[in-house]
């Protein structure tokens, strides 16, 4: 699906046409992979526009910078700003998708040069729905084993959201998407579960959440630490923990978690079945307490809405 245009993204410390936001074909982070990102969703809540984990978000968007030290010419609070007028310049009043970026633009062409590339930083944001299809949320998806695995340790950083990492991704999704799967899974190099292309994974075994921690290459998923705080709320017993593949097979639930897929179930795994080949009822209660969040049945006690005031587009951009 094409991406739907926007009037505006943030660029550099201002507002410009959607067209306007362009970086040079010779930038490092395009022959490199050097650009960190992130993925948000804004909600349509009760109370107003409202995005999720906003301060989370940014944070671990410096932290990946911090990873390939790179320095950001912005403030973690000049970011969040961004993200707010973006959605509010936009008037994306149903909710959207926030993607901020920061690479490494055009300088020298080494790999590593004497004089670092200055950093461009972008934040666009669109209206979007389900990552893997509407049906998805209700009747799961169907997900392979890949046989591409992902990073070892020592290799590329997976707790780095940066934009090289996702060569892994698209070979992982690519190859499942070709076999007829809606997603595929990625073993870490000792052989166990790592985590989908693009979704932290959970096993639920004899009532108890089990998930891959991160030493297993994953990106530390905000969706993941949620949905780990709002099982444990509900008394449910959720361990970080090595996952051999076979216990995909004969696990009694299984489900994705991603800011792009929500919480999705798992309904088969290499076409073996997951238990009865459904969404399974701790899923479901998970998904209703993760949703109940945006609905306002579930209490946001944690201050994870962070609500958009839409005036903002009237006030003026952040200056660099
Ligand atoms: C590789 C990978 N794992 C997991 C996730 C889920 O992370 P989050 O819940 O923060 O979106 C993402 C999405 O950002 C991802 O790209």
């Amino acid at each position: 699906m094409p991406i739907p245009t926007t009037p505006y993204i943030w660029f550099n410390g201002k507002l410009v046409p959607w067209e306007k936001a362009t970086v040079h074909v010779l930038a490092h982070a395009l022959h490199y992979g050097s650009s960190v990102f992130e993925g948000i969703r804004a909600y349509a809540t009760p109370g107003g526009v409202a995005i999720f984990r906003l301060q989370d978000h940014i944070r671990r968007l410096f932290d990946s910078a911090k990873i390939y030290r790179m320095q950001l010419p912005f403030s973690p609070d000049q970011l969040s700003t961004a993200c707010c007028q973006v959605i509010a310049a936009n008037e994306l009043v149903r909710g959207a998708y926030i993607r901020p970026i920061a690479l490494r633009g055009y300088g020298e062409i080494g790999v590593a040069p004497k004089v670092d590339p200055p950093v461009e930083v972008a934040i666009a944001a669109w209206e979007w729905g389900k990552y893997l299809g509407h049906e998805s949320e209700a009747n799961g998806v169907d997900v392979c084993v890949s046989s591409w695995q992902r990073v070892a340790p020592n290799t590329i950083p997976a707790l780095a959201k940066a934009g090289g990492n996702y060569l892994s991704g698209q070979l992982i999704s690519q190859e499942a998407k070709r076999l007829g799967f809606d997603e595929g899974i990625g073993l870490a190099p000792d052989g166990t579960v790592s985590e989908g292309a693009g979704e932290n994974l959970f096993v639920i075994k004899d009532g108890i959440l089990l998930t891959p921690g991160l030493a297993h290459s994953i990106l530390g998923g905000i969706t993941r630490a949620t949905v780990i705080q709002l099982a444990r709320e509900q008394g449910f017993t959720v361990r970080e923990a090595a996952i051999p593949r076979e216990l995909l097979y004969i696990a009694d639930e299984l489900f994705f978690t991603g800011t792009a897929v929500e919480v999705t179930p798992i309904r088969s795994v290499d076409r073996i079945p997951v238990a009865a080949g459904k969404r399974g009822p701790i899923t479901e209660r998970l998904q209703q307490a993760f949703f109940g969040l945006f609905s306002g049945a579930t209490a946001d006690r944690w201050g994870w809405l962070e609500y958009v005031d839409m005036q903002l587009k009237t006030r003026t951009a952040v200056a660099r």
